[in-house]
């Protein structure tokens, strides 16, 4: 039987420390967020970010755009917001409505504002084995969640499920530079069922449901489910079938409770190590 990881409590602790330093702080750091159109998932993930923010004490400003916006307004919210001293980070969230590209956008925001590292500058030096103003929280998040379990990944051989640049990508960078030997599996990859029974961790991003099983993956091996969805009876559920892997695995993150709140958590300190790298404080 695994041990379950649980994510809540360790995001939480984040977060604690988090307010308590900013309770010394005079200025607060100040997270902007931007949510083009209605998107309802984006919606609730927004709100969520707020609602953190503003439980930290932070300074929040929400810039909620219709879903009409052109490129050209979309491009003024956020050149506005980069020379506005009193803004930390930015967000744009993902995904945008149709007819707006992100390529478009994600390198506008100046990458010292960029909390979701998503610029081609810092996920450049995250590539590169150097350091990046903020790396991917969700990526991130799922390194502190290994880390707070002391796995060692030197060696180990990590699957990837799913090639996503806020995930995907980002989380096989990480893995490698943590000396993992890494295989990036996706949609298009032959015999995965063979390749995941190899693995000493998976860490799965596709949002497709409960796909991996117990029967796929090796005994003692650790299971990061980054997925997901709401099935049809309306409960959320990951990209692994939770009951047949957990008899199998070291350790596994559940759906919801495992990187969900690591992924806002980490925002969260995003939001403040720009702060202080902006205030000249580290
Ligand atoms: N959409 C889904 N995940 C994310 C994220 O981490 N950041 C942004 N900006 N959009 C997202």
């Amino acid at each position: 039987m695994a041990e379950i990881i649980n994510g809540k409590e360790i995001a939480e602790n984040i977060l604690n420390n988090i307010k308590k330093e900013v309770e010394n702080f005079d200025i607060k750091p100040a997270l902007a967020v931007i949510i083009v159109g209605c998107n309802p998932a984006s919606k609730v993930y927004v709100k969520n970010k707020i609602k953190k923010s503003e439980f930290l004490g932070f300074n929040s400003i929400l810039k909620e755009l219709p879903e009409n916006t052109s490129k050209e307004e979309l491009l003024t919210v956020i050149k506005k917001l980069n020379d506005d001293e009193n803004v930390n980070g930015i967000l744009l969230q993902l995904p945008l409505p149709k007819g707006l590209d992100e390529k478009d956008f994600l390198d506008e925001i100046s990458p010292i504002k960029d909390v979701d590292g998503f610029t081609t500058y810092n996920s450049g030096k995250l590539f590169k084995g150097e350091k990046p103003y903020a790396v991917a929280c969700t990526p991130k998040g799922i390194i502190k969640l290994l880390e707070a379990k002391n796995i060692n990944l030197e060696g180990k051989l990590a699957v990837v499920v799913g090639r996503s640049n806020i995930v995907g990508k980002p989380i096989s960078a990480l893995l490698l530079q943590k000396n993992a030997t890494v295989i990036q599996a996706h949609s298009k990859t032959k015999n995965l069922s063979e390749i995941l029974n190899m693995a000493d961790i998976i860490v799965s991003a596709t949002g497709k449901e409960e796909f991996i099983k117990g029967e796929m993956i090796k005994k003692g091996a650790v299971i990061i489910d980054v997925g997901i969805t709401r099935n049809k009876n309306g409960k959320l559920t990951g990209d692994v079938d939770f009951e047949s892997v957990f008899n199998k695995a070291s350790y596994i993150t559940p759906v919801p409770g495992g990187v969900g709140p690591m992924t806002i958590s980490c925002l969260m300190e995003n939001t403040l190590e720009l702060y202080k790298l902006q205030k000249g404080m580290e």
